[in-house]
């Protein structure tokens, strides 16, 4: 395991709710920046799986799955749990006592209004008989990402609007409990004697990844998505169909803007010189058709996501979510010590210590 809970290195907090494999959107908008930046701070990586119950309260078994293959998934893509803390959101129960107190900052109109939230409720179709826990978890969330104190939130652009209520319970929190004056810097409320950092979204290099239909983002539910599970003849099929584009505009074929699997090729293409000529010749229609850019991209996809299934075969089977629940049992303990540890100095700033508690169970 890496750091002792009371170390010092920086905390990064984020999660992916378990709602179905992941895939090269939540790669190149979050994965990528989460593997990256493992050895400079103290990651915690969550399974909203509590939020996955806001919209699939009748499916638990679906969620279960979902759960231990979105841990297969990033095992794969290379979380490493020796480096990191894989949490689960149902077993830290400070989240859920934490989200009560964030709910009585927020205004009740000031979530409604969440963007994120309104965008989901149109996407998913869930007109106006969702769930009361459906908007809850936007606070849940900001419980989540407060419960480990973090500098940094890798997520997706989605998100950016739930981080940016997050910093506002923070602030809010730190300024009715902590006696911190509302003209600090977002950046000082910690050494201002606040207990929560204002923390900070970090978005990927790609925000928002269009899925192969050429138009919506990448998303499983809209059936454009190529997950980081997809055998190689799966990507080249996925990829293969796509549509380039051009006869939306017939007077201009070597358009690349309007050609999606450009924004592939920019995406996954590592050597940018390549991608520069590839774009010039098809402007050029210098005898280079759809079929070779294609097979450029299908090419780099498969060489990105190639080790990734070979770490996924080795967690195949019994054993295999055998190991993952070890991973998340070993994570969670950990994830406990910070959780339980800022709950206990949130309440004692809010006048609500009242002893020690110990809820020993079996
Ligand atoms: N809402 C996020 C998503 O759907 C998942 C999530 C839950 C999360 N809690 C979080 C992300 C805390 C970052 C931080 O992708």
């Amino acid at each position: 395991m890496s750091d002792s809970p009371t170390s010092h290195r920086p905390r990064i907090l984020t999660g992916d709710t378990p709602t179905g494999r992941l895939h090269l959107g939540h790669y190149v908008g979050s994965l990528e920046n989460r593997i990256e930046l493992q050895d400079k701070y103290d990651c915690y990586f969550l399974l909203a799986n509590m939020h996955a119950f806001t919209t699939r309260a009748d499916a638990p078994q679906d969620i279960r799955t979902d759960t231990i293959e979105i841990v297969k998934d990033w095992l794969a893509v290379g979380i490493d749990p020796d480096r990191s803390t894989i949490v689960l959101q149902t077993e830290v129960p400070a989240i859920a006592e934490l989200t009560w107190y964030f709910a009585m900052l927020l205004p009740f109109n000031r979530v409604m209004r969440n963007p994120t939230l309104k965008t989901e409720i149109e996407a998913k179709d869930l007109g106006d008989t969702y769930s009361f826990g459906f908007p809850m978890y936007a606070v849940g969330q900001c419980a989540d990402i407060l419960a480990f104190r973090p500098e940094l939130v890798p997520v997706g652009v989605d998100q950016v609007a739930h981080i940016e209520m997050c910093r506002e319970a923070a602030r809010r929190f730190d300024q009715f409990y902590c006696n911190v004056n509302p003209k600090t810097e977002d950046d000082d409320y910690a050494s201002a004697g606040g207990l929560f950092p204002v923390p900070k979204a970090l978005v990927g290099r790609i925000g928002r990844l269009v899925g192969t239909d050429g138009d919506n983002k990448m998303s499983k539910s809209l059936n454009n998505a190529i997950f980081l599970s997809d055998t190689a003849k799966q990507v080249k099929k996925k990829i293969g169909a796509m549509y380039p584009g051009q006869s939306r505009n017939p007077d201009d074929p070597g358009n690349v803007e309007i050609n999606p699997v450009f924004g592939y090729a920019d995406a996954f293409i590592k050597d940018a010189a390549a991608v520069d000529e590839l774009k010039d010749r098809y402007r050029r229609g210098d005898n280079l058709g759809d079929g070779h850019v294609k097979a450029a991209v299908i090419e780099a996809v498969n060489e990105l996501l190639e080790p990734m299934r070979q770490r996924r075969a080795a967690l195949e089977g019994k054993d295999g979510d055998e190991r993952v629940i070890e991973v998340i049992r070993t994570g969670t303990a950990k994830a406990n010590l910070v959780a339980e540890e800022t709950l206990h100095l949130a309440k004692q700033a809010m006048g609500l210590d009242f002893g020690a508690r110990n809820l020993a169970w079996r």
